[in-house]
């Protein structure tokens, strides 16, 4: 009876198989060393051209602390506030999964980091991405609930054979998005946010498209994952956006 309940339960989360140990205590120094130096110099980068939330989650998350977070640590700041936490992962997981992570409020986090010689090289998100980039917006109760809201909607997109649609909706807002705050330009999606290449070309290049974000856009609009997105959507604020993904539906989001 409990093995029955055990593999009902391991059905209904799929997700589970993907989770690893972070293994924190076998961190290298040098490990510990690579987050310091990409840690240091992405603050320096980013100033103030970056969401004020993401900057109160990296106070709030004690990000700034020395070394590699560790994710009890981060999940007993989290959890609490937005009943967001975080798992390990070895490595980038499938579209489904994925979706089915962000629905439950679990954010996956690589279990390495990239190399010092190769800091602006990646082949998967590691660490740093992750737990840099995206961590610190999920301590926003908004925003949080508005990852949760595309996990479900990906699920949804994904059951309908129209997956791409609810990862254009993600990578438009979560990962490359841009937003005003107060009239000014600024970063809101994670892969700027933890991208020294990056950060500022979304901001200053003057070749690139910036456009009004709009959920129909977003879905509507193909991107690059090999290389600088040739335009970026903006959120015209935050709440806007939040308000505007949270109040699609996955029948909407299929007839987009
Ligand atoms: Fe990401």
């Amino acid at each position: 009876m409990l093995q029955e309940t055990i593999d009902k339960d391991q059905a209904a989360r799929p997700w589970q198989d993907y989770v690893v140990p972070q293994r924190w205590e076998a961190f290298t120094a040098e490990v510990h060393a690579v987050w310091d130096l990409l840690f240091a110099r992405q603050v320096e980068l980013l100033g103030s051209r970056v969401v004020s939330p993401f900057l109160d989650g990296i106070d709030l998350l004690r990000l700034s602390h020395p070394g590699v977070p560790d994710v009890e640590g981060l999940n007993a700041i989290l959890e609490p506030r937005t009943g967001w936490r975080t798992v390990a992962v070895p490595g980038l997981v499938p579209d489904d999964i994925f979706f089915a992570m962000l629905s439950e409020r679990i954010f996956p986090v690589g279990n390495f980091i990239r190399t010092r010689d190769q800091l602006d090289y990646l082949e998967a998100p590691d660490c740093f991405h992750d737990m840099f980039g995206h961590i610190p917006m999920l301590a926003h109760h908004d925003y949080a609930e508005m990852t949760r809201h595309i996990g479900e909607l990906g699920l949804a997109a994904i059951a309908a054979d129209q997956g791409h649609k609810a990862a254009r909706l993600y990578w438009h807002s979560v990962e490359f998005g841009l937003a005003k705050e107060e009239g000014e330009l600024k970063i809101l999606g994670a892969g700027l946010a933890s991208s020294f290449g990056e950060a500022h070309f979304s901001l200053e290049n003057v070749a690139v498209e910036r456009l009004p974000f709009s959920v129909e856009r977003a879905v509507n609009t193909p991107y690059r994952h090999d290389t600088f997105q040739p335009r970026y959507l903006v959120s015209q604020t935050l709440e806007a956006t939040v308000a505007e993904v949270l109040a699609l539906t996955p029948d909407g989001l299929l007839a987009l």
